[in-house]
């Protein structure tokens, strides 16, 4: 078998892994937290969303944080946009990419954007001419590929026809979402290979929850595939507000470990990214969720004592 030599991490930390936060988390915290994952090698960082503050009042701070990004050239900076209304007001921000996000599951569709999967694709096909004729990149991120809260178990086919309608509607490249970290391996691949039969395996990412620890391991049978691709949140930061009981995606930290342990190039500084989560962390007051960074501070801390 022959895995990929380089892989690409988005780092969603600052995007999926604070939405959820239901302290306040100034926008200067979210700006110093860009500042770590680009300085330990990041090359994308999903930053902010453009919804409404009403349903996520975590990212109501979206223009004041990508204003004082100081960007490192390289670097992409993704936000969401639901809507035109988002989209517009994300503008002025000046993202590299922006992200559309759907569900495979009706039920989720209307408890997390409040309409459902065909009126989320009237909503989005506007935003996606725009963005294009801006220049801007455009990705979509399909949400309950696995499993969903309010429907059980999601079929392959379902993934694929929601591929399907965003190929149709112009979407560049789309992100296999385990919302709830429920998928197992061979679930996983057969949601990326529904996928696979709109999109090329060049424009397809995995995002995995790690609500069930299954995280890393669907990562790895995402490899199998060839995905090189792959959204994470340092120190396993997250959830979605929408998403009842799910935990963060799969920590930044634990991947890199992984891929460096298999020689996969991915560009990042592991130690670097453990003081970027160990920043966070500290801000909110919890360890990190990365099992990787556990051990590596435990290892530094080990050697301090050493030393003295
Ligand atoms: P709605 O209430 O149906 O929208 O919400 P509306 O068009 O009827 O407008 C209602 C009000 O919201 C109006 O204001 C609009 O102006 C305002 P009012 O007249 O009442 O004062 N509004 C907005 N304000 C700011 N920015 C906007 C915006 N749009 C409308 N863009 C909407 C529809 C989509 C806006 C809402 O449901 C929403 O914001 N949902 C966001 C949910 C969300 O952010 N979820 C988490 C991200 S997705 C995720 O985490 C999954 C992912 O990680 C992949 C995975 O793991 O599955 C990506
Ligand atoms: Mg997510």
């Amino acid at each position: 078998m022959r895995y990929p030599s380089r892989v690409k991490l988005v780092d969603v930390g600052p995007r999926d892994g604070l939405q959820n936060e239901k302290q306040t988390v100034p926008a200067a915290v979210k700006i110093e937290l860009v500042h770590r994952l680009q300085a330990a090698g990041l090359r994308e960082i999903e930053v902010t969303s453009f919804v409404s503050p009403k349903w996520v009042p975590q990212m109501g701070d979206n223009a004041e944080v990508m204003a004082g990004i100081a960007r490192q050239p390289g670097v992409r900076y993704s936000v969401l946009t639901p809507n035109m209304r988002g989209f517009e007001s994300a503008l002025a921000s000046r993202p590299d990419e922006i992200v559309v996000f759907a569900a495979a599951s009706e039920a989720f569709s209307q408890r997390n954007i409040n309409c459902s999967i065909a009126e989320s694709i009237e909503r989005f096909a506007p935003v996606v001419e725009a963005a294009r004729a801006a220049g801007i990149y455009v990705r979509g991120a399909m949400s309950c590929t696995v499993g969903c809260p309010y429907e059980g178990e999601i079929a392959p086919e379902r993934v694929g026809y929601l591929a399907g309608l965003m190929k149709g509607i112009g979407v560049q490249h789309v992100g296999v979402a385990d919302t709830i970290g429920v998928g197992t391996p061979i679930k996983v691949q057969r949601a990326i290979e529904a996928t696979l039969a709109h999109y090329d395996l060049d424009d397809i990412s995995g995002h995995f929850h790690d609500t069930y620890g299954q995280a890393l391991v669907n990562t790895l049978a995402s490899l199998e595939l060839g995905v090189w691709q792959f959204d994470t949140s340092v120190a396993g930061l997250g959830g979605c507000p929408y998403a009842k009981g799910a935990t963060g995606n799969v920590a930044t930290e634990d991947v890199v470990y992984m891929l460096q342990g298999m020689g996969i190039e991915t560009g990042i500084d592991l130690d670097a990214l453990i003081d970027a989560g160990q920043y966070i962390s500290d801000f909110l007051g919890r360890p990190t969720q990365s099992r990787v960074a556990k051990a590596l501070l435990a290892k530094r801390e080990a050697s301090a004592c050493d030393a003295v």
